[in-house]
């Protein structure tokens, strides 16, 4: 007969393998690599070895659960960002500088988004990850709190050793936005009252910064003294990651964990008011006199969940990020003869398409 263990760990590899199946941005992110060529593949896959080892020496026990979160995959956003500003900046017949310094500045900052994953599970309380357990599931508050100041301070050791104080700079920011807006969403939890406003200074701090540390990251690296153009990459990054962030909130009430790899309602049950639930509110009074403290469990969200969808806040959220999404394009330096702004377009479709 079969262990306990064992049918719930065959339970989530089947759920994993499912979850990387239907991961639409996922796709996305393949065949903007397909269509990168072999270099970029070879960049990103360094960059992947190299987070791999890096995690791996962190020294046990810790280093277990960070390789764990690591090999549990995730898309490679940022680090592709890194690498797609990099060749934008330098142009395609140039090629990008530094390839050892251009890996380091993509895996410090996914070292970061990592990082960021762990505290910020604990701090939801959120059960599942990239479609498996979160760490604070299975090892437990202190280790995941652990786990996630060791992959924060690898990281930072990682972009040290490319010696460029304006690439610490661009990191630091955004960690301390990060945080930053993490405490805000604290400070913010269960409220009633929250504007738009409010909540798009929020996702701005917590999402949009570090998209823009990455793009920033790959041009400073690639180009010395390339300012101005790692300020446009930025700009465009910061509205792809604000994007990014009201398409997540909007799976957080449509998206089903197969898809997501993340439980539905998860944000509601956390107390975090999203847009999908501003604008319910202000388009049904039942919603705007719930209190979310209320909630008893997974099941009264999910009604929430259908409630909200019934409102029609869902398709005015998708819409909002869409037209961010469409500022960010037009915010992109171009256009060019060489195309090199394609792949970069490229992926502010794909963060479209993590919801299509
Ligand atoms: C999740 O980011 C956190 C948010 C900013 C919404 P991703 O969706 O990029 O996570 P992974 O790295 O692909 O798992
Ligand atoms: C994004 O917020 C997390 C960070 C940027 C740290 P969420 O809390 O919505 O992200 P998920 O839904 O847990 O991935
Ligand atoms: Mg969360
Ligand atoms: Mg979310």
């Amino acid at each position: 007969m079969q262990s306990e263990g064992a049918s719930i760990g065959m339970e989530q590899a089947s759920m994993t393998a499912l979850y990387a199946r239907t991961n639409t941005a996922a796709d996305a992110v393949d065949e903007i690599m397909r269509r990168g060529g072999p270099e970029l593949r070879e960049r990103m896959a360094r960059a992947e070895a190299h987070l791999e080892q890096v995690t791996a020496q962190s020294g046990m026990p810790l280093a277990s659960h960070a390789t764990a979160t690591i090999a549990a995959g995730g898309k490679r956003l940022r680090p592709l960002l890194v690498m797609l500003a990099a060749e934008s900046a330098a142009g395609p017949t140039e090629g990008p500088e530094g390839e050892q310094g251009l890996v380091r500045a993509a895996v410090a900052v996914e070292l970061v988004h990592s990082a960021t994953l762990v505290h910020d599970d604990l701090i939801d309380g959120a059960e599942l990850r990239r479609g498996r357990p979160t760490v604070a599931t299975v090892a437990g508050r202190k280790a995941a709190i652990a786990t996630g100041d060791l992959l924060f301070s690898r990281a930072f050791a990682e972009l040290a050793r490319n010696r460029d104080t304006e690439q610490l700079r661009a990191l630091s920011d955004a960690s301390s936005a990060l945080a930053a807006g993490e405490l805000l969403q604290r400070e913010d939890a269960y409220a009633s009252d929250i504007t738009v406003e409010r909540y798009l200074e929020r996702c701005s701090l917590k999402t949009a910064a570090l998209f823009e540390a990455a793009c920033r990251l790959g041009a400073l690296v690639a180009v010395e003294g390339t300012t101005a153009l790692a300020g446009a990459l930025g700009e465009f990054a910061k509205r792809i990651g604000l994007a990014f962030q009201l398409l997540d909130d909007v799976l957080d009430v449509s998206g089903s964990p197969q898809r997501t790899g993340k439980a539905r309602g998860t944000d509601l049950l956390d107390g975090t008011v999203t847009l999908p639930l501003i604008l319910a509110r202000e388009r049904d009074e039942q919603i705007a006199s719930l209190d979310l403290a209320t909630l008893s469990g997974p099941a009264q969200a999910e009604m929430l969940c259908e409630r909200i969808a019934a409102t029609g806040a869902l398709d005015e959220a998708r819409e909002r990020a869409l037209s961010i999404v469409a500022e960010a394009k037009a915010a992109l330096p171009g256009p060019s003869s060489d195309g090199r702004y394609e792949l970069l377009d490229l992926v502010a479709d794909a963060v479209v398409e993590r919801y299509c």
